[in-house]
């Protein structure tokens, strides 16, 4: 007979899959929330640091090396017939026992299922893990980033523990010992790495809506009333605004009723690469004046938080105002806010991550609005959504 706490959690794992049906999104992230909690209190110090530092470090680097031997494709979806190692190992063309060693750590720790002896089959987790950019944003961050983290203690020594701000020398110039040079320009230069980091831009937005959807911000209401009236103004530019071709999709959201042109400005590379279907891609640079004048929006969206410097972020900030027609334009920031009390891991970690990427660090709202008034703008609101980890916040000239 199984003691009350076990057959209650497992009661509650029996109902799971239910659960993530059922709950919203704030619930099912607060259960989490909770499981950890439990673990935390249910494990003793040598356990915690047992897990820290054999377990997580050997669980990722069995995702890695199950990606590069196909094994999650091989797996396939959940519900297909098990394979063994002997099978595994094969596709990969690696030695049996290799594999094996690996495939028992990844059913240890759940991401695949043990069936059987020697036996897999996939979870929910190993059967998302064939989609392509999960395999880019894992293997991104273990090739590409890994070793960065490893650095942070000696590049912080040598800067003696400031907070670092120089966007060009951090963390991942003094690992990769490639200093004066920006994550993007490596990004440029090296098209794999480019292409991987993508994958996990991709990952971060998974299952997130889109800014302008239902219950965030209400663009119809904030820029489309009021706003351009022919398509030769335009309605907004995503200033540093990615890959992701998010204005295509803007564009298709919109309808052809709504006017105005939407703008990409980027670096030369995703400019050529960019479809340009329903928006325009201009080469575009923050640190120069804006020469787009009097749109409706501008938006920065993550380019913020890619300095910890407010002086960089005023830089940029003053970069676009003389641009903006007072009493019109707008400015659209989309970001993380940090709460002032118990910020949860989603972004405190993205905190950590763009110190160690780009020097750059994560604000809160207090912090917003100081650097907003500090170069002339006042904040008209701030939008958050449900389902979303960011914050849209708009601003015009006061
Ligand atoms: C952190 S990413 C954010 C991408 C996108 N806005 C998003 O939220 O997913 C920063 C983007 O800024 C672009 N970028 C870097 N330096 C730039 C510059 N000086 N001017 C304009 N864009 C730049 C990069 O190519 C990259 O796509």
């Amino acid at each position: 007979m199984e003691s009350g706490p076990i057959s209650q959690i497992k009661q509650l794992l029996d109902q799971a899959s239910d659960l993530r049906e059922k709950l919203s999104n704030a619930d099912r992230h607060q259960l989490l929330g909770l499981t950890d909690a439990l673990i935390n209190e249910l494990q003793r110090p040598d356990e915690a640091v047992f897990r820290l530092t054999f377990n997580q470090p050997g669980h990722y680097l069995a995702i890695r090396l199950a990606i590069q031997w196909g094994v999650f494709d091989y797996l396939g979806g959940v519900g297909e017939p098990g394979k063994t190692s002997t099978q595994l190992a094969g596709n990969a063309g690696a030695d049996q026992r290799l594999v094996a060693r690996f495939l028992r750590h990844l059913a240890a720790n759940g991401t695949i299922r043990e069936t059987d002896l020697d036996t897999y089959t996939s979870t929910r987790l190993s059967s998302s893990f064939r989609q392509k950019f999960y395999k880019d944003a894992l293997v991104f961050m273990f090739d590409d980033f890994y070793n960065v983290g490893w650095k942070v203690p000696s590049f912080l020594d040598s800067i003696n523990h400031r907070n670092p701000a120089d966007i060009d020398n951090g963390p991942f110039q003094h690992a990769n010992d490639m200093p004066n040079k920006s994550l993007y320009t490596y990004l440029n230069e090296d098209a794999g790495m480019g292409q991987r980091f993508g994958g996990m831009i991709q990952m971060y937005n998974a299952g997130k809506p889109f800014f302008w959807e239902d219950g965030w911000y209400p663009l119809r209401d904030r820029l489309v009333q009021g706003g351009p009236k022919s398509d030769d103004e335009v309605l907004l530019i995503d200033i540093g605004g990615g890959n992701a071709g998010d204005l295509g999709i803007l564009r298709k959201a919109l309808g052809p009723d709504v006017k105005g042109r939407l703008i990409l400005q980027e670096l030369k590379h995703i400019v050529d690469s960019a479809d340009q279907d329903g928006y325009e891609a201009q080469i575009g640079d923050w640190n120069q004046a804006q020469p787009v004048k009097g749109a409706r929006a501008y938006m920065l969206q993550h380019i913020l938080h890619d300095f910890s410097s407010d002086d960089a972020c005023r830089r940029i900030l003053k970069n676009i105002i003389p641009a903006m027609t007072p009493g019109y334009s707008k400015l659209l920031i989309k970001e993380l806010l940090i709460p002032d009390r118990n910020a949860p891991w989603a972004l405190t970690s993205l905190d950590v991550n763009v110190m160690q990427s780009l020097s750059g660090q994560e604000r809160t709202e207090k912090q917003f609005r100081s650097l907003l008034e500090s170069v002339g703008f006042k904040v008209d609101g701030m939008w958050g959504h449900p389902d979303a980890i960011d914050v849209v916040i708009e601003a015009s000239l006061a």
